[in-house]
């Protein structure tokens, strides 16, 4: 089996990476990643070490190249994307442009070298905010910042392709992941490094907001679930267990370090911040899958990884992000 997957070296793409090569020692896999601020080549390097792994350098939106790489591989999985909310509110257009016509490009690749398998990854998001019960793959889609919006995009133009060229696209749909290699700009990670470091933590508005926590290793089995078991044409959505407020989680962080709640700080609600999300998992528990870690386990594991690895975050925090922000949005969201 080969397999080409876009995005290998961020956070849950990298995890998914190691995931097979563990899961699966016969499979052969090739990353291709434009290694934007939110990949890390260490894991690259790391990843070298084994045979079955290579590596390609390239841009989604280089389509020549694209259609190049792709030839010879039995599956396809998308995961490189612009993935930050907040950086989506600040400068769209990376996000319309990568996370839409990305996809598209991959899409028509795979569609021209004959994929058996394209797996499109989405996100939880594309349902919007939902006041009470749990998304299903079939209501309706309501996105609502830049990101969801283009991600929604993706996941249509995917299921054209398989209904109008019978590409056999599958997609799933995961809530929040947390684990080792996720980016200090997003939530956990800051809230844990941020602890550690002595810095406040910036809640946004009242802190009331809810997110489904799924620990990554979790979100990876569903996706190998997904690729062996799921039906072509279909969305699986992939959820944790664990609804919680963001204060909730903060708070728990502050007391695994024995760190005083004053390092809380409210700061300015994020624009159209989505209240809620939950999902329903049903349909991919049906084919066997259920998530092995509880929030308390994911959480001790995410800590600990982030305790044991400071030079990899405090790099990512350092000043080539900064610039790099600066550079590409104006300032560091
Ligand atoms: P990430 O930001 O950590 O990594 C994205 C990767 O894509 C990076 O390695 C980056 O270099 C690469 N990339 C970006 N633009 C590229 C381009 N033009 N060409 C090639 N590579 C490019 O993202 P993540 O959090 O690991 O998310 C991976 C996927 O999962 C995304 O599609 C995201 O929408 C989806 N998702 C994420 C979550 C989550 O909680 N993190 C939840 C649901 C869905
Ligand atoms: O739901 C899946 C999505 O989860 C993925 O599709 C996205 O790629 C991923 O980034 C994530 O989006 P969120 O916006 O939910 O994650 P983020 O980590 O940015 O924020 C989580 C919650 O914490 C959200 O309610 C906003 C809040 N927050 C976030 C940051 C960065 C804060 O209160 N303070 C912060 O500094």
């Amino acid at each position: 089996m080969k397999i080409f997957i876009t995005g290998g070296a961020g956070f849950i793409g990298s995890n998914f990476v190691e995931y097979i090569l563990g899961m699966h020692p016969s499979y052969k896999i090739t990353v291709f990643d434009k290694m934007t601020y939110a990949s890390n080549p260490d894991t690259i390097r790391e990843f070298r070490k084994n045979k079955n792994f290579s590596f390609i350098k390239g841009d989604i939106l280089d389509a020549a190249h694209v259609n190049r790489a792709v030839k010879g591989y039995d599956w396809v999985v998308n995961f490189a994307a612009e993935t930050h909310v907040d950086r989506s509110i600040l400068g769209p257009e990376a996000f319309i442009e990568t996370n839409i016509k990305g996809t598209f490009n991959l899409l028509e690749a795979s569609r021209k070298s004959g994929v058996k398998k394209f797996l499109q990854i989405s996100t939880d998001e594309v349902y919007g905010s939902v006041a009470k019960g749990k998304s299903r793959e079939t209501d309706t889609l309501d996105p609502t910042s830049p990101y969801s919006a283009s991600k929604t995009s993706a996941d249509l133009i995917a299921l054209s392709y398989f209904k109008t060229f019978s590409l056999p696209v599958l997609i799933t749909r995961s809530s929040n992941n947390f684990g080792p290699r996720q980016h200090p700009e997003k939530f956990i990670p800051l809230f844990i490094t941020n602890t550690i470091e002595g810095k406040q933590l910036p809640i946004y508005g009242d802190g009331k907001n809810v997110r489904n926590w799924i620990y990554v290793g979790d979100n990876c089995s569903g996706l190998d679930t997904v690729l062996h078991k799921g039906i072509p044409g279909e969305i699986y959505n992939i959820g944790g267990d664990t609804e919680e407020p963001n204060i909730k989680v903060a708070k728990c962080i502050l007391e695994s370090f024995c760190a005083p709640d004053r390092l809380l700080k409210r700061v300015k609600d994020r624009l159209a911040h989505d209240r809620r999300y939950a999902l329903d998992s049903s349909k991919l528990k049906k084919l066997g899958w259920k998530p092995e870690n509880n929030f308390e386990q994911g959480m001790a594991l995410t800590i600990k990884w982030y305790a044991n690895n400071t030079n990899w975050w405090l790099e990512l925090k350092g000043s080539a992000f900064k610039k790099y922000c600066k550079k590409n949005y104006g300032a560091r969201p």
